[in-house]
């Protein structure tokens, strides 16, 4: 095929989503069991050529932004040469005309000070950090992990970096860190981040999410209106944040409102998993499966991804209908779709 990756809704696909691994330092009561899951078959996780070969295709159809997300993508020894090796690739804009990718990434932070100098080094242009309290005993609750300075320690490095923009996301978790928001936001400024808090949505491996649990976007609106004036920012376009100006400014907060304002009539993201998984949403019961394809002999294998690719956008659905009385929370747990 030719042209970018529209999809019967027309809506134009320009990020690809792709998971290093399930695997993770932490175990967020929201993500994952404490025992960790059924890890994916190592043999069965995409390699280095094999990732490069799914992102140079996908940049060919016009995607221009990869996010690196896990489990915890740091988990991976070769992060650094997936980071060169995507850098590397550019963006085919309908006109023909070419331009460098962007590289992001989501990670718990773990890690970073360590390995950031190498990333951004690499090609690494956008970095989310994870961070959902500042209070150790409940980092600890929470992640099931006594991390918490090593994450501090990761948003630290980060902050030195001059890596911008750098966004930190917090869950919103009833009983959890409810109490703690206004706080979370004034951290994320004294980094120079935005903070972006996220309406849990039901991707826990215990399937215990309920609607009723939930804190929403409006509460969080309502707390923060206590203590900021928010000036709504417009123009979100595909971000699944909507962003609003603390008083007078400079500094934003945003919220990810996934289940009580959908962005999904805008979302312009297609997933691939750890082990070569095509997914057209967080919530599609379907998969795409780019495995027999990668490892087979064929004379056109990319040909045969493009082909995938498209096929999985043109069955994505509207939006991703958590209100429908006949949802089915994905088998998947979060830390193995991506994010
Ligand atoms: P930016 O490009 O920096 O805005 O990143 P992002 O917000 O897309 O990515 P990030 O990995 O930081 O994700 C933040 C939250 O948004 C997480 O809870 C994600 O699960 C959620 N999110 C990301 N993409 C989608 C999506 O396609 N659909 C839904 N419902 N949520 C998403
Ligand atoms: N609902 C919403 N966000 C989640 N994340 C992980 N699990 C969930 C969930 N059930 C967040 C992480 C990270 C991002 C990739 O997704 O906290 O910031
Ligand atoms: Fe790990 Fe992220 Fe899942 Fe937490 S939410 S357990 S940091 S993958």
């Amino acid at each position: 095929g030719t042209g970018p990756l529209v999809d019967t809704f027309g809506r134009v696909h320009r990020d690809l989503r792709i998971s290093l691994t399930d695997r993770c330092s932490l175990r967020c009561t929201y993500c994952m069991p404490e025992q960790g899951n059924e890890w994916l078959a190592r043999t069965s996780i995409l390699t280095l050529d094999e990732i490069e070969r799914v992102a140079r295709v996908a940049a060919s159809a016009g995607i221009s932004t990869f996010r690196l997300t896990g489990g915890e993508p740091l988990l991976r020894t070769d992060i650094v040469d997936v980071v060169r090796r995507l850098a590397a690739i550019e963006a085919v804009a309908p006109d023909g005309t070419r331009s460098p990718v962007q590289i992001a990434m989501t990670t718990n932070g773990i890690r970073l000070p360590e390995l950031l100098p190498g990333l951004i080094d690499a090609g690494l242009t956008r970095l989310n950090i994870s961070i959902d309290t500042l209070r150790r005993e409940r980092f600890r609750d929470l992640t099931r992990r006594d991390r918490l300075d090593d994450v501090l320690d990761g948003i630290a490095a980060a902050a030195a970096s001059g890596l911008r923009p750098l966004k930190l996301n917090a869950v919103a978790v009833r009983d959890v860190n409810e109490d703690e928001l206004v706080e979370l936001v004034e951290f994320a400024v004294a980094h120079d981040a935005q903070l972006r808090f996220i309406e849990q949505m039901p991707l826990d491996a215990g399937h215990t999410w309920s609607r009723e649990r939930m804190v929403t976007r409006e509460e969080i609106l309502e707390t923060l209106s206590r203590r900021w004036r928010l000036t709504p920012v417009p123009g979100r376009g595909g971000a699944p944040a909507e962003t609003w100006i603390l008083d007078g400014g400079p500094h934003r907060v945003g919220v990810i409102a996934s289940v009580t304002a959908p962005f999904c009539g805008a979302c312009d993201r297609l997933r691939l998993t750890a082990d070569g998984q095509l997914r057209n949403c967080l919530f599609s019961t379907t998969e795409f499966d780019l495995l027999p394809i990668l490892r087979s002999e064929g004379a056109d294998l990319d040909a045969e991804l493009d082909a995938m690719m498209r096929g999985c956008i043109l069955r994505k659905l509207p939006g991703h209908a958590i209100d429908d009385p006949s949802f089915l929370q994905p088998t998947r747990g979060m830390n193995a779709i991506g994010g």
